[in-house]
C-alpha cells in the first residue's frame, strides 16, 4: 500500500497534488512519501514478530538520500552499509555506529580504518583475503572488529542475472564448504572477532522458496561451526524481498516471510539480522516526469519525457517495468512507446505499453521508484542530477537539490598546457 492517489481526478503524494511539487520543483523530481515508508518499515517488522532477538538495517544502497534515512531511523532502523560514503550518510541521518553494518566485497584499508574508529556494530567480511586484512588493520589500532561471514549458498534466487548474488560464480561471500575452515583459521587472530554468518542471495525475489534453501543451509552451517567451538550470536538474512512493479505480480508479504524466517530460525539461539532496502523504500516513491512531446512510431507513437535513463536506469540495466500514470489522467487510454531525451536507444521505459492518454506538457509519474532510482541517477548527456522531494501529510521538502549541468562541469578543469 502507499500514498500515490487519484483524488478528485489527479494525482496526489499523501495531500500534495504532484502538479504542484511539478510547478514549485520542476521536472523531472523524484517524490517520496514520508507515510509510506513508515508504514513500510513498521509492516516488515511486525511481520517479524515472531523473531526474538532480531535488528533490522535498511539498504543505504536503495535510497541514501539523508531525510529518507532519518525517517528510518525514526522507525527504530539500522543502517546496511557498502561504502564510507553511505556509513557517513547513515551516521549523519542519526543511525547509531552500532546499528550500522557494513556489507561488500572491496572494502578498502581506509574505509575499514574510518569504519573502526567510529566502532560500528558489524562488518560482513566476504572473503578470507579481506578477513585478514580486517584483523590487522584493528589489531594495529589496538580494537577488535566484530565481524560475521558471508556465505555463497548456491541458491538460484529466480531473479535478474544482474541483481543475483547467492550463485557460486556471483562474486558475493565464500562457499559454504569453506567457511569452517575461514573460520578456523582466523577466529583467534587478534583484532577480529567473527562472530557470525551472513547470507544475501539476491535482491527481488518473488518466492520465498530460494530463501528458505538459503537459510536452511545457514541453520546448517551454523550448527556446524558451533559443534567446532565457534560461538555464533549473530546471523544476517540480507534483503531481497520483491516488490509489485506490476499488478500481476505478487511477491511475499512481509508477514509471510517473517512466518519463514520464524519458523526456520526457531533453534538457532541467535540475533536475527535483516537488510531489507527495496521493500520498504520502492513503493514510497515515484519519479514525476513531464511529457516533452509525442511523436510518431511506425506502430506505436514514442511518448518523449523528460525523465531519462540517467534519472532512473532500472528500465535499461534490468529490463525493469515501472507502471506509467498520467497525473491528470482523462479516462482514455493509448498505446504508446515510453522513451526519454537520451541518445541511445537503451533510454526506453516502456514499448508497446497500454497507458493513460498523454500529450506534450502533460504530467505522469512512473511508479515503484523509491528503490533504486535517484540513487542511481548520472549527468550523461550532460544532463543535470534528479532533484528529490519529501512529502509528510499536506507539507513537502526538497531533500536533494537538482545538481545543474553547469554545477557538474563546474567541478571539471582544462589544464593550462591545452
Ligand atoms: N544486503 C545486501 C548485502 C545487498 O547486496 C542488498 C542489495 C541488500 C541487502 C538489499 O536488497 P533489497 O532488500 O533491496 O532487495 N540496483 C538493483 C538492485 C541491486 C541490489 C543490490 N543489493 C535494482 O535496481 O534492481
Amino acid at each position: 500500500m502507499d500514498h500515490f492517489s487519484l483524488v478528485d481526478g489527479q494525482l496526489f503524494a499523501e495531500q500534495v497534488p504532484l502538479a504542484r511539487i511539478a510547478e514549485e520543483v520542476g521536472t523531472p523530481v523524484y517524490v517520496y512519501s514520508r507515510a509510506t515508508l513508515e508504514r513500510h518499515a513498521d509492516v516488515f517488522r511486525e511481520g517479524l514478530a515472531g523473531v526474538a532477538r532480531k535488528h533490522l538495517a535498511f539498504a543505504v544502497k536503495s535510497n541514501p538520500n539523508l531525510a529518507v534515512l532519518k525517517v528510518l531511523a525514526g522507525r527504530g532502523y539500522g543502517a546496511d552499509v557498502v561504502s564510507g560514503g553511505e556509513l557517513d550518510r547513515a551516521l549523519a541521518a542519526g543511525i547509531a555506529a552500532q546499528d550500522i553494518v557494513f556489507s561488500g566485497v572491496g572494502k578498502t584499508e581506509a574505509e575499514m580504518r574510518h569504519a573502526l574508529s567510529l566502532d560500528i556494530g558489524q562488518f560482513n567480511i566476504e572473503s578470507e583475503e579481506e578477513c585478514q586484512m580486517l584483523a590487522a588493520v584493528a589489531a594495529s589500532m589496538g580494537l577488535t572488529a566484530r565481524a560475521s561471514l558471508r556465505i555463497n549458498p548456491d541458491v538460484d534466487a529466480g531473479t535478474h542475472a544482474k541483481i543475483s548474488t547467492g550463485k557460486a560464480d556471483n562474486k558475493f561471500g565464500v562457499g559454504l564448504h569453506v567457511g569452517p575452515g575461514i573460520y578456523q583459521r582466523l577466529s583467534a587472530l587478534p583484532g577480529i572477532a567473527l562472530r557470525g554468518v551472513a547470507v544475501h542471495i539476491g535482491s527481488q525475489l518473488l518466492s520465498l522458496d530460494p530463501l528458505e534453501a538459503a537459510f536452511g543451509k545457514i541453520g546448517e552451517l551454523v550448527a556446524h561451526l558451533r559443534s567446532e567451538g565457534h560461538v555464533i550470536t549473530h546471523v544476517d538474512l540480507g534483503g531481497g524481498l520483491g516488490v509489485p512493479y506490476q499488478a500481476a505480480t505478487e511477491p511475499p508479504s512481509p508477514a509471510d516471510y517473517g512466518a519463514l524466517v520464524a519458523r526456520v530460525t526457531r533453534d538457532w539461539d541467535a540475533t536475527i539480522q535483516f537488510e531489507p532496502g527495496r521493500v520498504i523504500a520502492g513503493n514510497a516513491g515515484v519519479l514525476l516526469t513531464r511529457v516533452i512531446r509525442v511523436k510518431p512510431g511506425i506502430r506505436d507513437p514514442f511518448v518523449v519525457v523528460d525523465a531519462a535513463m540517467n534519472d532512473l536506469a532500472r528500465p535499461a540495466l534490468y529490463d525493469a517495468w515501472h507502471d506509467f500514470e498520467a497525473v491528470h489522467p482523462d479516462g482514455t487510454r493509448m498505446m504508446a512507446n515510453i522513451v526519454g531525451p537520451v541518445c541511445e536507444s537503451g533510454d526506453t521505459f516502456a514499448m508497446g505499453r497500454d497507458i493513460d492518454t498523454v500529450s506534450a506538457g502533460d504530467l505522469a509519474i512512473f511508479r515503484t521508484a523509491g528503490a533504486y532510482g535517484a540513487t542511481m541517477a548520472s549527468s550523461y548527456n550532460s544532463r543535470g542530477i534528479v532533484a528529490e522531494v519529501l512529502v509528510d501529510g499536506d507539507r513537502y521538502a526538497v531533500v536533494a537539490n537538482r545538481i545543474s549541468p553547469a554545477e557538474i562541469m563546474a567541478a571539471e578543469t582544462v589544464p593550462a598546457w591545452l
